[in-house]
C-alpha cells in the first residue's frame, strides 16, 4: 500500500513514473485505488486533448492474410472464414457513412498482403476516398508490415497515419505468440520506416497474454514513451476458437479482471505519454459490449473506432471470438454512441481529423533540432 501511495501521489503531482511504480499501479486492482487512478488520468486527458471524442471509422476491407499468428482468427492457415476483399466502390460507400455522418477520417484495416497488387489496390483506395470527401476525410491504414516503399506510396496517395501493433515489447513474448518467421526486430523496422515515410504513428499491445507479466505491461508502457508514438491501441486478448493460442482462464470473473487490467493500462498510458491520442478497443467492448468503450473513455482513451463497414463480412473478420459489432449496423452503432457518450460528458469532435497534439509537438522539436 505505502508503494502504491507514494506512486499515486507522485502521478498526481504531475512527476514521472518510473518502471517499477508502473508496475505497482498496474497491480492496483481494489476499486478505490483504480478509481483514484482514473482520476488522475481523466483529469490529464481533459488538460491535453479535452472531453471531445475523435470517431474514426473502421473499414476491415479485406481477410486475406499472409501471416499464421497464433492467437488471430483470420491467421492464413484457418480455414474457417471466408477470405474476401472488398471492391472500391464498398470501400468508398463505407467512407462515405463515415464522411455524411461527420466523422473526421476513416481507418483501413486488413490482413497482411505484400504483393504489387495488393499495394496497388490499397493505393486506389486511399485515393477514392482522398476524391470522394474532397480531402476532408482523414485516412489511418493498418495492414501490416509490408515494406518501406508501399509506406511511401501509400503516404503519397494520402494516407497520413499508420497503425502497426507491437503486440509485445518483451521480445521472448512477441517470439511465443508468434510463429518463427514474424520477427520481432522486422516489426521494430517496420515501425521506424512507418516514421521514416511520415507517418503519425500508432502501436499497441494485448493486455492478458498467456504468460504475460505486470513487468512486461510495464515495459510496454515504456516502450510506447521511448518510441516517441503519437497513437496508442490496446485491448484485452481474446481467445479464438481455432486459434493455436488459448486463454488457460475463461471464467467471467478472470475476463473481469483483465478487463480492468486494460483499463488501467490505459489510464497509465494517457500518464506516462504526452498528447497522444488512445483508443478504445473493439476488445474491450467485446468484453463489456454495454459499456466498455465509454469505460476506456473515462479511463483516459480519448478515440472510438466505430465499423462502417456492412454487415456482410463481419463474422469473416473475427480476430477472436465474441467480436461484438457482428450484428450492430453503422448506423445503430452511430446513434448508440451518441447517446452514451452524452451520458458520461463526452462529446462527438465533429468532422475532425483529430491529429494528436504529440505529433506537431514532435514535428516541431525535430524541425527546432535541425535548424
Ligand atoms: N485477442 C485480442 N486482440 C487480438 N488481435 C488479433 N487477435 C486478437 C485476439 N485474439 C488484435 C491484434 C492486432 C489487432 C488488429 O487485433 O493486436 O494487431
Amino acid at each position: 500500500m505505502a508503494d502504491f501511495l507514494a506512486a499515486i501521489t507522485k502521478a498526481e503531482q504531475g512527476e514521472r513514473l518510473t518502471q517499477s511504480e508502473l508496475e505497482v499501479l498496474l497491480g492496483a486492482a481494489d476499486p478505490a485505488s483504480e478509481e483514484r487512478l482514473r482520476r488522475c488520468a481523466y483529469a490529464k486527458k481533459l488538460a491535453e486533448v479535452g472531453n471531445k471524442v475523435y470517431l474514426r471509422g473502421l473499414i476491415e476491407f479485406s481477410n486475406f492474410c499472409r501471416c499464421d499468428c497464433l492467437y488471430c482468427g483470420i491467421r492464413k492457415s484457418n480455414p474457417h472464414p471466408r477470405r474476401f476483399c472488398l471492391s472500391l466502390d464498398e470501400i468508398v460507400a463505407a467512407a462515405d457513412f463515415a464522411w455524411q455522418n461527420n466523422y473526421g477520417s476513416v481507418v483501413l484495416q486488413s490482413g497482411e498482403r505484400r504483393d504489387d497488387a495488393a499495394v496497388e489496390f490499397v493505393g486506389q483506395a486511399v485515393r477514392a476516398i482522398v476524391q470522394h470527401s474532397r480531402g476532408e476525410l482523414g485516412i489511418t491504414l493498418s495492414c501490416g508490415e509490408v515494406g518501406v516503399d508501399a509506406y511511401k506510396y501509400w503516404r503519397s496517395c494520402g494516407a497520413e497515419r499508420y497503425l502497426l501493433r507491437i503486440e509485445s515489447s518483451n521480445p521472448k513474448l512477441f517470439a511465443r505468440i508468434h510463429p518463427p518467421e514474424i520477427r520481432f526486430d522486422d516489426r521494430m523496422k517496420s515501425l521506424y520506416e512507418l516514421r521514416e515515410a511520415g507517418f503519425i504513428v500508432g502501436s499497441g499491445v494485448m493486455i492478458g497474454l498467456p504468460g504475460q507479466t505486470l513487468a512486461d505491461l510495464a515495459g510496454d508502457l515504456e516502450f510506447f514513451r521511448k518510441m516517441d508514438l503519437d497513437m496508442v491501441g490496446m485491448g484485452p486478448f481474446l481467445s479464438q476458437a481455432q486459434a493455436p493460442l488459448r486463454d488457460p482462464d475463461q471464467r467471467p470473473e478472470h475476463l473481469e479482471a483483465r478487463f480492468h487490467l486494460a483499463l488501467r493500462m490505459i489510464s497509465l498510458a494517457r500518464l506516462h505519454l504526452c498528447g497522444v491520442n488512445i483508443a478504445s478497443t473493439t476488445a474491450l467492448q467485446t468484453l463489456h459490449p454495454d459499456s466498455g468503450r465509454e469505460q476506456g473513455l473515462r479511463y483516459g482513451a480519448n478515440v472510438i473506432m466505430p465499423n462502417v463497414g456492412n454487415l456482410e463480412h463481419r463474422r469473416d473478420y473475427r480476430l477472436y471470438d465474441h467480436k461484438f459489432d457482428l450484428d450492430e449496423n453503422a448506423e445503430a452503432s452511430r446513434q448508440n454512441l451518441q447517446k452514451n457518450l452524452a451520458a458520461i460528458g463526452e462529446e462527438i469532435a465533429a468532422k475532425s481529423r483529430g491529429n494528436p497534439p504529440h505529433y506537431y509537438l514532435r514535428t516541431a522539436n525535430a524541425a527546432g533540432q535541425k535548424a
